[in-house]
């Protein structure tokens, strides 16, 4: 490749996000979250999704053995948990609400625009990066909240215009 690291990067940055949180249940031992914008869907059937996850991560070894993850999709209102779950910002647990998926256990931002529960199916090798992929076993939305969107390092927020049915977004 003829460009640098750094202008991939940025080029990639382009390319507008969602942000979420992902993570695992309860008896893996370990409380972990990660923010993750890597997420996309894959297939509606059987429906499965994927996330990438950095394999220099210190969440890596707690995924490699959970069977399940819970992506929890972010709102316009909640960057303070995308900047502390990548660890840019300390966190308290006690900060905000969670709680357990009855089935997995999955821990869960009650408040999130949706959470999407998943039994990981197969991980893949992404170069530096696990492309962890996962069947969908439960869903739970708030679908009238707004989401929180990234692009080029900032957070956009996005506004809804009454009466139309577009929505515009400006930087933070
Ligand atoms: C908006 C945003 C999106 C991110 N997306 C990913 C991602 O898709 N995969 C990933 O492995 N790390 C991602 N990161 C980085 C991790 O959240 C985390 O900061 C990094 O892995 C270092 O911390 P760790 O060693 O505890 O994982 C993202 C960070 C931010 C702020």
């Amino acid at each position: 490749m003829n460009i640098t690291e750094e202008q991939f990067r940025k080029a990639l940055g382009l390319f507008p996000t969602g942000v979420t949180v992902v993570t695992v249940p309860v008896h893996c031992g370990k409380t972990v979250g990660i923010t993750v914008s890597s997420f996309t869907s894959v297939s509606l059937s059987p429906p499965q999704v994927l996330f990438c996850l950095s394999k220099h991560s210190k969440t890596q070894p707690v995924f490699e053995v959970s069977p399940y993850f819970a992506v929890n999709i972010l709102k316009a209102n909640q960057s303070h948990l995308s900047d502390g779950f990548a660890q840019r910002m300390p966190l308290n647990w006690d900060s905000f609400h969670t709680h357990y998926h009855t089935t997995t256990e999955c821990l869960l931002i009650s408040e999130a625009l949706g959470n999407v529960i998943c039994e990981k199916a197969a991980v893949y090798d992404g170069g530096d990066h696990d492309i962890i992929l996962g069947r969908v076993i439960d869903v739970i939305v708030n679908p009238n909240d707004l989401p929180l969107v990234r692009q080029r390092g900032q957070y956009l927020t996005i506004q809804s215009i009454p009466d139309e049915p577009s929505m515009i977004c400006k930087v933070k």
